[in-house]
């Protein structure tokens, strides 16, 4: 049986943890392939609520093995403390493994990313301040650590002073920061070294052999495909790649193994941090989808700016990633419209355009083209299959399916785990 990606479709905070911890019973793998924790997945199992950042949501699911791949990128700290919170609620997080390759979030990469922010001023990205855009610079540069060089005090001393030799050069005379020194950095990482041994595995293989014996693998994106470092809007975006073929390099599995590519689409549109986001809303309706969504950042608790759904963005995911399916989230949350705006095209420059531009320059001037679909007012939550829906709930979907690109196989109309609508079965 196949490789399954769940991946964010948009900009990220989709649900993307709770579609996967649905999954989680079913699957004999969770894997995380590239970002780290400033990823905030949420989880509702019953009447407990998680908050992960770095873990796959498959940890919350006894019989699945939660892998963390060569592409993440890793905070020992975070890590520990994450792991200790799961077990304190009664979590069991042993089967974990950790890929020896994925590189470590170091205190000077949560240095840099802070004072960097703070040093574009109003040109800044927004960033959760987490580290992980210097940390996949340093990974790129060839001056990254590596989860595997805490096992080796020298070549991790001489990675350290590698890394901090320009880095300590621009955060005294550029940024007026003291220097950070070697031997406290060293000292701190290996500190965390032989709690996290037992979980560092060579996962790559794990998970190839995993495939040949037909286990079912599903690999779990953090943020969303507009926040790609390829694929999104540049620069306004995280340093990896969430989209499809990320999942490739990020866990060390060929692309004929993938077999489907869910892409989790919230029923309007989300973003934190700066950037562009031709749907926005800053009048009541905003304020509203905020309000009735709980549109706050689990990870840095800042606001989320709220819009109505657009239909470019979805097909352009479709697009990028090879979408065989989607799960559209938190339909609920429209309960109440009258009507309800779609943006179907954007016009650019007085041009209508059908498909994301692919200038920045234009992305930044286009306006929504909105069709406006009719609301409902009934509560959709106990909802169990299509039909149950009230007849311009099922023509709401109906239309995003059909400009989206691909089936809608899931429908969420509550946060728990029960509260979804089945359409087409993902295994
Ligand atoms: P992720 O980063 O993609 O995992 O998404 P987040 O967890 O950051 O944000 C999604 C939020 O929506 C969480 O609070 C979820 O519990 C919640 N959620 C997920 N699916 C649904 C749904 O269908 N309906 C409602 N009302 N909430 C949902
Ligand atoms: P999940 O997995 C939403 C955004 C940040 C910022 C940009 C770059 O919960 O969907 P970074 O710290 O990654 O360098 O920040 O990316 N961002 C997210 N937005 N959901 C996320 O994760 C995000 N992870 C990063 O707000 O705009
Ligand atoms: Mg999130």
């Amino acid at each position: 049986m196949p490789a399954l990606v769940l991946l964010g479709a948009q900009w990220g905070d989709e649900g993307k943890g709770k579609a996967t911890d649905l999954l989680g019973g079913s699957v004999d793998y969770v894997v995380r392939y590239q970002g780290g924790n400033n990823a905030g997945h949420t989880v509702v199992v019953g009447d407990q609520k998680y908050a992960l950042h770095l873990l796959p949501s498959g940890i919350l699911s006894p019989g699945c093995t939660p892998v963390i791949g060569n592409g993440v990128v890793v905070d020992p700290s975070v890590l520990l403390s994450e792991l200790s919170g799961l077990n304190e609620r009664g979590v069991d997080t042993s089967k974990l493994l950790i890929s020896g390759n994925a590189h470590i979030i170091t205190p000077y990469n949560v240095t840099v990313d802070k004072v960097t922010e703070r040093f574009l001023g109003k040109r800044k990205i927004g960033t959760t301040g987490r580290g992980i855009g210097p940390t996949y610079a340093d990974k790129i540069n060839r001056v990254g650590i590596r989860v595997q060089d805490l096992y080796d005090e020298s070549i991790l001393t001489q990675k350290v002073e590698a890394a901090l030799d320009v880095k300590n050069q621009v955060l005294t005379k550029l940024y007026n920061r003291r220097a950070i020194a070697v031997g406290q950095v060293v000292e701190e990482l290996l500190g965390y070294a032989e709690q996290i041994e037992p979980y560092v595995a060579d996962t790559v293989l794990v998970l190839n052999q995993a495939l040949e014996d037909d286990k079912v693998v599903l690999f779990e994106g953090g943020q969303g495909t507009l926040l790609d470092i390829d694929h999104g809007t540049y620069p306004f975006v995280t340093s990896s790649n969430p989209t499809a073929g990320g999942a490739c390099t990020g866990a060390g599995v060929g692309p004929t193994k993938i077999s489907r590519v869910i892409g989790i689409l919230k029923a309007y549109t989300t973003r934190v941090g700066a950037g562009p986001f031709p749907t926005e809303l800053f009048d009541e309706d905003g304020e509203a989808l905020r309000r009735i969504g709980g549109e706050r950042g689990v990870t840095t608790g800042r606001d989320r700016r709220c819009g109505w759904f657009d239909a470019v963005i979805a097909r352009y995911a479709t697009r990028v990633n090879g979408l065989t399916d989607f799960f559209l989230t938190k339909l609920d949350v429209l309960t109440g419209w009258e009507q309800i705006p779609v943006c179907v095209a954007y016009e650019v420059d007085g041009k209508r355009v059908e498909e994301l531009p692919y200038s920045q320059t234009d992305f930044h001037h286009a306006k929504p083209v909105y069709e406006t679909l009719p609301g409902w007012s009934e509560d959709i939550t106990k909802a169990k299959s299509f039909s149950d829906l009230p007849k311009n709930a099922q023509n709401y979907v109906k239309a995003l399916e059909e400009m989206s690109g691909a089936p809608i196989s899931a429908i969420g109309v509550g946060p728990g785990r029960d509260e979804t609508i089945e359409i087409n079965s993902f295994l």
